[in-house]
Parts: structure tokens; C-alpha cells; sequence
């Protein structure tokens, strides 16, 4: 072998290992950017809301926040007026759902039936039984709306997947 080739051949080994570890230090960077398959599933959560009674509120996690569920009451004025905006049909019922927190400072309000509203014990903050913001009081915009999806013939909500009920909703709310 020539003086030449040697480099030559020198040359092509040290660019094929600088090649091959730039390769496999770009899987290793995927897979640490890739989220684990748990993490993914864990984005979403099937909620079964068949067993719901007119009035009555239910409280599931997803992604490690509270979200609401409300069947709304017959006689509750929000419920028709909000319709599209905050609220879904689903059969002759009408639902409400919304991330459960405070849109001030974070607290969990919690929902008074009798009134039919959220009521925020931290500083007083009101929210209208469709998780709107009641002017006057700290919270600045109403909940958020999470993504959510129909499933089972509306027996059913994924939360996590942005369904056409979702998306056709005016207020998502949120910060
Ligand atoms: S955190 Fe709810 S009113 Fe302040």
C-alpha cells in the first residue's frame, strides 16, 4: 500500500466510524425524544357518563388535572342558553365539561347544585354552571375546556382527542 493509499484508507475509516456514530447518536437522541408508550396512552382517558342523572356532577383525572362532567339540570337557564358555546347535546340531555380549576390562581372550585355554580373558596372566585367567569369576581376567563371526543354512541367521552363536539364549541376558555 502507497504512502496515498494508506491515508486515503485511514481517511474513509475514520469518516465511516464518525458516520456510523453520528447515526447511532441520533437514535439514541430519538429515543429519548420519543415519549414512552405509557406516556402516550396516559393522554387520554375514557370516561363512561351513561350513568349520569339530570343535575348530577362527576370529577375524573386527566393528565393530572381534575375535569368536570355536568349534566345539566332541565330547569337551569345556562344550560340552553350556552348550548354550541360551552355546552353539548347529547340525546335530549345537555352536558358540560370543563377542566376543573381556577382560572385566578389555581384553586379546585367546587360545584354548589342549589346554586348552580362553581364557587372558588381561595379568594371567592364564581364560575356560571357552564364554567363561565362571573364578572366582578378574580377569575378572568372562564375554565378550559379540555379536548374531548364522543364515543359509544355519546355513552362515552375520550378526553385527550379533539372531536367535532369539541371543536364546533365558541368558548374554550382557559389562560
Ligand atoms: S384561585 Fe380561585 S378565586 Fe383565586
Amino acid at each position: 500500500m502507497s504512502e496515498n493509499q494508506r491515508r486515503d484508507f485511514i481517511g474513509m475509516a475514520l469518516g465511516g466510524g464518525v458516520a456510523f456514530g453520528a447515526v447511532a447518536s441520533l437514535i439514541a437522541m430519538k429515543k429519548t425524544w420519543d415519549p414512552l408508550p405509557s406516556v402516550v396512552s396516559a393522554g387520554f382517558t375514557t370516561v363512561d357518563i351513561s350513568a349520569l342523572q339530570e343535575g348530577e356532577i362527576m370529577t375524573v383525572e386527566w393528565r393530572k388535572k381534575p375535569v368536570y362532567i355536568l349534566r345539566m339540570a332541565k330547569d337551569d337557564p345556562d344550560a340552553e342558553k350556552f348550548l354550541g358555546k360551552r355546552n353539548i347535546k347529547i340525546g335530549d340531555a345537555i352536558y358540560t365539561i370543563g377542566v376543573q380549576i381556577c382560572t385566578h390562581l389555581g384553586c379546585i372550585p367546587g360545584y354548589e347544585s342549589s346554586k348552580k355554580e362553581f364557587l372558588c373558596a381561595c379568594h371567592g372566585g364564581r364560575f356560571n354552571s357552564s364554567g363561565i367567569n362571573e364578572p366582578g369576581t378574580p377569575p378572568p376567563v372562564p375554565m378550559e375546556i379540555p379536548p374531548f371526543k364522543l364515543i359509544d354512541g355519546g355513552k362515552k367521552l375520550l378526553l385527550g382527542e379533539a372531536g367535532e363536539e369539541y371543536q364546533q364549541l365558541a368558548i374554550k376558555g382557559g389562560k
